[in-house]
């Protein structure tokens, strides 16, 4: 705990160790130490801003403090102090993930307090500290407030959606053993009114990093469990009984996790995800940092109200103009008039040969794409077409490759940590008959 003292001296100090070489060059790594989830998203007076769960001491997780960094563009960072630093005793384990709220000139963040009873407090960011002040009202949600019997042990992760009337918090846990979604209500984001609970049965577990926010008209709720994060499409406010019109995956990879949206100033709807997984080495860790976030990607609503997920246009605006052999756009076109099958392997390792290799197969009017590795062919994703050019958009970045299908209704987001020298884009067009997968 001492060691948060001079967090950032630390970090200034450590920093120089990072190998700028290996780190990508359009996505987001912290400057030293271990990152999770994104946090606090928000576009405030013209600045974007980023926090995230960070343990700058180590590369592994450990006593969570929530970094800092900010952007004009949403593609150069630029490293800010440690916002809010864990407490003694009573966020001893750290301060866990949350959001922020822009409101009357001012950003507040919401984040969960983590002394193994874990409770929703409150802070406000001070421009000129360039750090958050938790409010003397902590916890403003206190476990006690939780009015529901049974499991209480998960209990985390605040997101804010402001209404006409008020603000609507949602908060993540579990209750019978899956995943649930509380709901409180308040007016002045210091009292907050229990309302009661939406259930997710298929999340085994407890439901982490919940979402909601309204977009071209209906409501949307996000989700994240290890292996599923998954959105809901909404004509209400669920907890109001709002009928469920769609579900959809946010992303089909095996990289993406704790998403987290916000409104920028524009009107856009922009999501930042973590793209690592919990209990894997992270293969960055040798060069000095571990962890690193997609690109801010824009979200809207088709008719049928399926996301469309797009990186943002200064993903490609920069592109256009800083691509390099390692960090680059490619869009490709797989002709099945000509072939039923087609092999992609992305970010290969030119001495072991490893990388990501993903295989598009069409039978019918249904696209499959498949993970080939060592032991498994897995089914990522598949949807259905009438056309037989399918186009995909692929955002390669160092390590780490993000794949846009189905006219950017597919994700997915993959990372190979490789070691030696790398072939980003070996898009080998082989064309494979149906024996071969
Ligand atoms: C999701 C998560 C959150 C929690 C945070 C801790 O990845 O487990 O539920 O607040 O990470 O860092």
């Amino acid at each position: 705990m001492l060691n948060y003292r001079n967090v950032d001296e630390f970090i200034a100090r450590s920093k120089v160790k990072k190998d700028l070489a290996y780190a990508p060059s359009y996505h987001f790594t912290p400057p030293t130490g271990w990152m999770n989830d994104p946090n606090g998203l928000c576009q405030f007076k013209g600045t974007y801003h980023l926090f995230y769960q960070y343990n700058p001491f180590k590369t592994k997780f450990g006593i969570i403090c929530w970094g800092h960094a900010t952007s004009d563009d949403l593609i150069h960072w630029k490293d800010e102090k440690v916002a809010i630093k864990p407490q003694f005793p009573k966020e001893i384990i750290g301060v866990w993930s949350g959001s922020a709220l822009v409101c009357n000139g001012e950003m507040h963040l919401f984040y969960t307090s983590n002394s193994l009873i874990q409770q929703q407090s409150g802070a406000t960011y001070d421009e000129e500290k360039g750090v958050a002040i938790k409010w003397k009202e902590n916890p403003i949600i206190k476990r006690k407030h939780l009015l529901v019997p049974g499991e209480k042990k998960d209990f985390r992760d605040p997101k804010i959606m402001p209404v006409e009337d008020g603000f609507w918090m949602v908060v993540g846990g579990k209750q019978g053993g899956t995943g649930v979604m509380y709901y409180y209500k308040s007016s002045n984001l210091k009292d907050w009114v229990y309302c009661g609970y939406v259930p997710y049965p298929e999340f085994a577990g407890a439901l982490e990093c919940p979402d909601i926010f309204e977009l071209d008209g209906k409501i949307v709720c996000c989700a994240s469990r290890p292996g599923n994060v998954k959105y809901y499409v909404y004509e209400d406010i669920p907890i109001h009984g709002g009928k469920l019109l769609y579900t959809g995956k946010l992303d089909y990879g095996d990289y993406f996790y704790a998403p987290q949206t916000f409104r920028a100033e524009d009107g856009r709807r922009i999501l930042i995800s973590w793209a690592n997984k919990w209990n894997v080495p992270c293969g960055t860790a040798s060069h000095g940092w571990a962890g690193t976030m997609t690109v801010p990607r824009e979200l809207r609503l088709t008719k049928n109200n399926e996301l469309v997920i797009k990186p943002v246009k200064e993903v490609d605006d920069f592109l256009a103009n800083h691509s390099t052999n390692k960090s680059k756009k490619t869009t490709i076109c797989l002709d099945f008039s000509e072939s039923v099958c087609y092999q992609l392997t992305l970010l290969k390792d030119k001495i072991t040969e490893k990388g990501i290799v993903l295989i598009v197969s069409r039978n019918g009017d249904t696209v499959e794409i498949y993970k080939k590795t060592e032991h498994e062919l897995k089914v990522l994703a598949s949807f259905s077409t009438m056309q037989r050019e399918i186009y995909c958009d692929i955002y390669v970045d160092s390590y780490i490759a993000e794949l846009y299908f189905d006219k950017h209704r597919i994700a997915i987001t993959e990372v190979n940590y490789y070691e030696n020298e790398i072939e980003p884009l070996d898009i080998q067009r082989q064309i494979c008959n149906g024996e071969q997968l």
